[in-house]
Formats: C-alpha cells, structure tokens, sequence
C-alpha cells in the first residue's frame, strides 16, 4: 500500500444533528491524529453537506451518502451530483449495501450514479459486497465479479485518484462480525486482480476501503493487509473519539 494514501471515511447513515457535527468537528480538531498520513472523510445526510462544508477543517473531505442516477428534471425528492458539488461536496458514497437492498437499487443505477458523479468529479466510493447467504453458498466471488463489472470500465487513468472501492460485506455491516483480515485480504486481492485484468497501472492505484464493524480495536490488522487502503466506518464514526481511534491504527 506504499503509493496509495489510505483514507478512513464515515458513513453517518440516518444519524446525526447539526449539534452532533458541531460537536464532532471540535473534537476532530483538537485530537491529534496524523492528518498527512491518512485522508479523513465524513459521508452525512445530504442536509447536513453544508454545515459540514462550513465546519470542517480543510482536511476533511466532504461526503455525501448517495446522489440521483437523473442529472435533473421531474425527480420528486432526488438530489443531483451537481447540487452536492454546489453545495461542497467533495466525494459520495454509491451502490451501499443498504441502499441496494431497501431501495432495490441494481447494478445498471450503480452505473448510473457513478457516471454522474464522475460528470461533477466528485469523489465515488463504490460499495459492492456479499450476503452471508451468498458467502455460506461460496458465490461471494461470483457476486462482488458482477458488481465490478457493472462499473469498472468508467474507472480510467485521469480518475483513477477519485475512484475508490469499497467492500462491505453485507453479515459485518453493524453486525459487530468484522470480517477477518485474511477474509477482506482474500476479496480485496480479487478485486484487484480483476481490475487488473484491465489496466495493471489503474488496478495498482485505485485505493481498496472496507467496512463492516470496523473499530478502533481491528483497524490495524485490516490495514496491515497489502490491499487494503483503509475503511468505509459506520457505527464507529458517530463520535469523533471512535472515528479517531481508528485513524490512528492507519
Ligand atoms: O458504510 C459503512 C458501513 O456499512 C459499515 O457499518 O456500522 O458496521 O461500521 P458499521
């Protein structure tokens, strides 16, 4: 991982107060993490991307948690890639496990949203990631194979920066069963090694997050392994002193 700057993001999902992101940016501030060493991003509900814009130390790259597949028109409650980026955006998070499976979303409005995002050169983190179903029924490499597909040739050497994968297996996701190192090793090395089958140079930069329990107290070890770039955090990135915690370890 010598060439690829990990990042630690959070996922806030349906949480948080505008006293809350106050609360979390002061405490951001003051901790005393090595802010080279790591990109720190913060993926809020969408009506909270300004105040976190407002707020948030330089170093800390404004997320969004989802965008519309649709550039604009009769969309009745979406929110464009274009209107993140006009209220400072800077990055967002596509195809999330929960936004899949509550929202039926497929592999076609992944795409989608990754083009759009793209067409702001916003930040992607694309979520791909198999149900415990699947992984007891070893499809896990068939099922995150299709997922890739679905977008991985929007992925070039210009974006390549600003183009970062996730994996989440869905059984870790606020499960508190963190997949084993050796486990996100294994499925981050084959997505590596399918992008490579590409383009070997793209493949070597693109930064690999996971997430699924990810805490303070197994970053480390997930991060020690060669490709993984760091984590996509939800539960643990409610509080500063968590989410620090665990920039900390990368
Ligand atoms: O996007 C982050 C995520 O789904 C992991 O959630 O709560 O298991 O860290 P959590």
């Amino acid at each position: 991982t010598m060439m690829r700057k990990l990042m630690v993001a959070g996922n806030w999902k349906l949480n948080g107060s505008q006293v809350m992101l106050r609360q979390w940016l002061a405490d951001y501030a003051e901790s005393a993490a090595d802010r080279e060493a790591v990109e720190v991003a913060l993926c809020v509900p969408y009506v909270y991307v300004p105040v976190l814009k407002e707020l948030a130390a330089a170093d800390v790259t404004v997320g969004a948690q989802d965008l519309s597949a649709h550039e604009k028109g009769a969309h009745t409650g979406e929110v464009s890639a274009a209107m993140l980026k006009d209220v400072g955006a800077e990055l967002v998070l596509v195809g999330h496990s929960e936004r899949r499976q509550d929202h039926f979303e497929s592999d076609a409005l992944v795409r989608e949203k990754c083009q759009q995002a793209l067409s702001q050169n916003l930040t992607v983190v694309v979520c791909v990631g198999e149900s415990r179903q699947q992984r007891e029924t070893d499809k896990t490499f068939v099922v995150i194979k299709q997922q890739l597909d679905a977008f991985s040739d929007l992925i070039t050497a210009d974006n390549v920066g600003r183009f970062l994968v996730a994996y989440e297996p869905i059984w870790a996701i606020g499960t508190g069963l963190t997949a084993s190192a050796e486990q996100a090793q294994e499925v981050h090395q084959f997505i590596r090694s399918q992008l490579a089958a590409k383009d070997v140079t793209m493949a070597r930069q693109i930064r690999l997050l996971y997430g699924g329990s990810c805490k303070g107290s197994n970053a480390f070890e997930l991060f020690s392994m060669p490709d993984v770039d760091g984590g996509l955090i939800g539960g643990a990135s409610l509080t500063a002193e968590d989410f620090m915690a665990i920039c900390r370890e990368a």
